[in-house]
């Protein structure tokens, strides 16, 4: 059961010692004799409800109000007054007291008042629960068992939490900036308001500031006579996300600096100072210092906006993300184009597992859309996903230094079966360290479990 708190601010002791013994078994109660004490008492631990003489001494009841309810709007708080003051009771109504009660106070009365109270509480948090909730089940999906992704969710986690800290996120194209960026609002306080994204390379160079930053009646020709809001206005309290940053003309960087130092900015044509509260986050996959380097962007903006900065690693940095992610995408399509395949062939894993992903998640998804519409099922086999022996990835890094491979013969080698006798070498290796058990073996190898089965079966019993 949820349990309540309460402050009594009354200046009659006598009022405060009955309210208190009438109400401590239901509630924490609390009691001041003076506003300013119980003001001092909300910051660092607000109650739910106040029940607030509006005749008090030094700050009087309706001053009282007043700051509490700017201090915390949430507070509910009953008036309670000698006696039925109209003028009083009405400007207490206007600041956003709930009720009020007259002196001498009837308990039957006072207490239906609480309750009354009470409920309206227990519904506002129980709305506020389900809000949370529905946002969680509904959050974008972060596939990621590499460690390299379970750590980057890891530092999401920390930074999301401080809702105005920028936020730059770096990787090349298809590696899921975007979902980042989604990720980054869904777990952050700022989740209740929008996430706004600017498609930067969409908008006209031109008319990005005025996008942004929205722009005032006459700015230019051909706006909107009565001028238009920006985009920042629609992420208030909550995420505005820049997708490919480098496209930023050097007017609407310089609006941009400005907002993230001051958190303000003038719309275009506009003499008015706005401030609004959003995160921004930013993403590009270009070389920022190169655009630096030729004057086309702000190495003052790049500082402050790349406060924090993700890098997404490659496909190929994560290859345990491979199948997991394939499967994901396999139950997506299927579900989408109403087909019933059942899995990944073993020899289609292997194709997954050593090609080149030179266009990240996007290619993935791709091939295995492909794959869900070519295929005859029941698995997704190598010819559906039509990359059998091309581009294949030998960038394995087995060694840390290539001085350390032993020279080529001037014979030649077989390339493959000498990387699978490497890789038996390790895997046999791995088993002996981890005393047999699979699992600790493939954390061994930094692979997932799923793959050293399938590899050791593959290679140990040839
Ligand atoms: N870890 C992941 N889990 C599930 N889906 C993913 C993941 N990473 C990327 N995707 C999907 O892959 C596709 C490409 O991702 P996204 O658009 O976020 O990439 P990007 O880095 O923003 O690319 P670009 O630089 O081209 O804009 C999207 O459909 C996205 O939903
Ligand atoms: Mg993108």
């Amino acid at each position: 059961m949820i349990s309540y708190s309460l402050f009594i601010v009354d200046d009659e002791k006598t009022i405060r010692e009955g309210l208190t013994m009438a109400l401590e078994d239901a509630y924490q109660v609390e009691a001041f004799s003076k506003a300013e004490a119980a003001i001092r008492a909300i910051k660092s631990n607000p109650p739910d409800l106040i029940l607030l003489d509006i005749g008090l001494p030094g700050i009087s009841g309706i001053e009282a109000l007043d700051k509490i309810k700017r201090l915390c709007p949430d507070i509910l708080v009953i008036m309670i007054t000698a006696y039925e003051d109209i003028d009083t009771v009405i400007s207490a109504m206007k600041l956003g007291a709930y009720d009020y009660v007259v002196k001498p106070i009837q308990m039957d009365g006072l207490e239906a008042t609480i309750n009354n109270a009470l409920e309206t509480i227990r519904l506002r948090k129980e709305v506020q629960i389900l809000q949370e909730k529905y946002l969680k089940e509904n959050l974008p999906c972060f596939i990621g068992e590499s460690n390299k992704i379970q750590d980057m969710m890891e530092f999401i986690d920390r930074v999301a939490s401080s809702p105005d800290t920028p936020i730059l996120i770096l990787g090349q194209t298809g590696t899921g900036k975007e979902l980042i960026a989604s990720a980054i609002h869904f777990r952050s306080p700022n989740f209740k308001g929008q996430l706004v994204t600017v498609n930067c390379p969409a908008i006209p160079k031109d008319l990005i500031e005025s996008e942004i930053f929205g722009y005032e009646k006459g700015a230019f020709s051909g706006a909107n006579p009565s001028g238009k809001k920006g985009l920042i206005e629609d992420a208030a309290n909550g995420t505005l996300f820049l997708d490919e940053l480098g496209d930023l003309s050097l007017g609407a960087q310089s609006k941009l600096l400005r907002f993230l130092e001051e958190g303000e900015f003038y719309r275009v044509g506009g003499t008015k100072k706005l401030h609004i509260q959003t995160r921004v986050v930013s993403a590009t996959n270009k070389n920022i210092d190169a655009m630096i380097q030729k004057g086309l962007f702000r190495n003052d903006l790049y500082f402050r906006i790349g406060v924090i900065k993700i890098k997404v690693p490659s496909l190929n940095e994560r290859r345990d993300d491979i199948i997991p992610l394939a499967v994901y995408f396999l139950n997506a399509f299927n579900d989408k184009f109403g087909r019933s395949f059942t899995g990944i062939s073993s020899e289609a894993e292997t194709a997954l597992l050593q090609y080149n992903w030179t266009g990240h998640v996007r290619e993935l998804k791709n091939l295995i859309e492909r794959g869900i519409l070519v295929g005859k099922g029941p698995e997704i086999v190598p010819e559906d996903l039509g990359i059998e022996g091309k581009n294949v990835n030998h960038s394995g890094e087995p060694y840390k230094k290539e001085s350390e491979f032993p020279p080529l013969p001037p014979e030649g080698i077989d390339l493959y079966s000498c990387l699978n006798s490497y890789e038996k070498f390790y895997i046999k290796n791995a088993l002996e360290m981890a005393g047999g058990n699979a699992s600790k073996a493939a954390r061994l190898l930094n692979i997932n479990h799923h793959t050293f089965r399938y590899r050791k079966k593959k290679l140990l019993s040839d």
